[in-house]
């Protein structure tokens, strides 16, 4: 028996914690919350030191890390150099969720999911490029799906591909360019499950192309922002029907989001060994 209280350690590169970010960490259950900005990778070694040898190696579930920020390139930067200083059993548990990529990415193929297999899918995903994206474009892959990742520009599809599949160790995702009416089309034909992950408020897909492509089971557009990613869709659209599509839109897998955020949070204080990134958090969102 112990009566240490839950302690998480929120790390944000940015100039001023998240309140959202601490918000949901008391509702899942923190106790006590460290909040530290403006956190650059070399500050990260003396942080987890203070995690990791004030209390004893029985207690060291009861503290966690949150790597947050708006900014997902140095948010992995940062769990980068975490991960690094941990030695052997001397860690805590962490969870990198900087702009909720994660558990965005998380909820929307878990959403996808409930509605058309994934095993065997071709799947579009517009603005592939953007982290949450990527993310999408991995889950998806390891599912099983034929992954198309779309960006504006046909070297940057080509890249961010070849970096998903190497994160996958199969060749999943295959890098398109989809800018105009044409080669969207073109990226379209197959598709049965298409997810919208450009910038917010960036129109990406007409209905007309959405119910004209034929083959497309469910469309999700995680674009909260007017304009709607995906023409047509509601931002609160949650397992709608349209023209024989289900579609989600942002508010709608919203919901789904949160509850994984949450999820993953608790179960941080569960051991001292957990890395959730975004596979992690896709298997913990998978059990809700
Ligand atoms: N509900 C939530 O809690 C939640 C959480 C996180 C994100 N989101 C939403 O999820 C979406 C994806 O997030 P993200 O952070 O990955 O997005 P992002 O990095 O801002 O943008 C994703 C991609 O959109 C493309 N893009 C940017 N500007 C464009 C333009 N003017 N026209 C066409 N394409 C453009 C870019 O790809 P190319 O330059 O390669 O074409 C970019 O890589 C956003 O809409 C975001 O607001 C929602």
């Amino acid at each position: 028996m112990t009566d240490k209280r839950n302690i998480l350690i929120q790390l944000d590169p940015d100039a001023q914690a998240s309140t959202f970010d601490r918000v949901v960490a008391v509702d899942a259950g923190a106790e006590v919350i460290f909040s530290h900005h403006s956190v650059t990778p070399d500050q990260v070694e003396p942080l987890v030191h203070g995690a990791i040898f004030t209390r004893g190696q029985e207690d060291l579930r009861h503290t966690a890390i949150f790597i947050g920020g708006t900014d997902v390139t140095q948010g992995e930067a940062l769990l980068r150099r975490l991960l690094a200083t941990f030695f052997g059993p001397m860690r805590v548990s962490v969870m990198l969720d900087a702009n909720g990529a994660n558990t965005t990415a998380a909820a929307a193929v878990i959403a996808a999911k409930k509605h058309t297999p994934l095993e065997g899918a071709t799947a579009l995903v517009l603005g592939g490029t953007g982290p949450v994206g990527q993310r999408v474009a991995m889950l998806l892959g390891k599912e099983g799906a034929t992954v198309r990742l779309a960006s504006r520009s046909a070297q940057r599809a080509k890249d961010t591909a070849a970096q998903v599949n190497q994160t996958l160790g199969h060749p999943r995702v295959t890098g398109v360019e989809a800018y105009n009416h044409d080669n969207t089309a073109q990226a379209l034909k197959g598709v049965s499950l298409l997810v919208a992950a450009g910038a917010a408020g960036v129109k990406l897909l007409s209905q007309e192309q959405l119910t004209g492509a034929g083959s497309i089971k469910a469309a999700i557009d995680l674009n909260a922002v007017p304009p709607a990613g995906i023409e047509g869709i509601d931002v609160m659209d949650k397992a709608k029907e349209r023209h024989g599509i289900v579609c989600y839109g942002a508010i709608g897998v919203g919901g789904l989001k949160m509850k994984i955020h949450k999820a993953a949070i608790r179960s941080l204080f569960e051991s001292n060994d957990k890395t959730l990134d975004a596979e992690a958090i896709y298997a913990i969102g998978q059990t809700l």
